[in-house]
């Protein structure tokens, strides 16, 4: 098989994989993850396949959909060694999958490829915006979160552990992660992107806690 019939054959199989999620990180989340870090890719001069391949496979191994609570890519591994990928490459895009995931305020980022800086920025591009909002409601919805509790404020944490433990409100979820992303990107045009999606966020919020208040009314 050449590169592109792998990319084509992987993306197929995600695309099953993920068909009937509702928590935000359905196929389509991948698809534009897919996109976004190709045209990233382009202009980054990165490696395409290595970009392609952990785009494709990175929510496999999610810490949030697993037993385990950890990311060790183990359906990754045993698909990229079912279609014979070389090591190389399997281990370049397994180093990603293992530190794409935000795990708290405090937690520093542990990538260290510019195949890796260029998927997480595009996974995290995703997570803001208009259809960063629409999912951080369908995950909470997934997660019986409730909206918003004014006597629970944000948290900042300081471990993997402590996110991965917190059961708060959705619109927590903002401050705890999704309004840092803007200054946590790596590449530039990524930077250049988050500007323009993290004020729709605020916008949001604003018109948010306004009706919430019947400001508005
Ligand atoms: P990451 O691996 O960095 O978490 P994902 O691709 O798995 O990135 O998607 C993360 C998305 O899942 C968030 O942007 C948000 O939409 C949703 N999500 C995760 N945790 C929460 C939460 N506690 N509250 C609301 N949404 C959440
Ligand atoms: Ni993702």
């Amino acid at each position: 098989m050449n590169q592109q019939e792998i990319i084509q054959k992987t993306a197929d199989y995600i695309k099953g994989e993920f068909a009937d999620d509702s928590s935000g990180h359905d196929w389509w989340h991948i698809y534009r993850v897919w996109k976004n870090a190709i045209t990233t890719c382009e202009r980054e001069k990165a490696d395409s396949f290595i970009v392609q391949l952990a785009a494709l496979l990175h929510d496999l191994d999610d810490w949030k959909f697993n037993a385990s609570g950890d990311e060790t890519p183990l359906r990754a591994k045993a698909w990229l060694d079912s279609l014979s990928i070389d090591p190389s490459t399997t281990d370049a895009v397994c180093r990603i999958i293992m530190h794409i995931s935000y795990k708290g305020a405090g937690v520093q980022n542990k990538m260290d490829s510019l195949e890796g800086f260029i998927v997480q920025d595009a996974d995290r591009l995703d997570a803001i915006g208009a259809i960063g909002i629409a999912r951080a409601f369908a995950y909470g919805g997934y997660k019986n979160r409730p909206l918003y509790d004014p006597a629970s404020p944000p948290q900042m944490h300081q471990t993997f552990e402590q996110y991965k433990n917190s059961k708060s409100a959705t619109i927590n979820h903002f401050y705890e992660k999704l309004l840092l992303l803007k200054d946590m990107m790596n590449t530039s045009t990524a930077k250049r992107i988050a500007e323009q999606r993290h004020e729709i966020m605020l916008q949001f919020l604003d018109q948010f806690m306004n009706e919430w208040e019947g400001k508005d009314v």
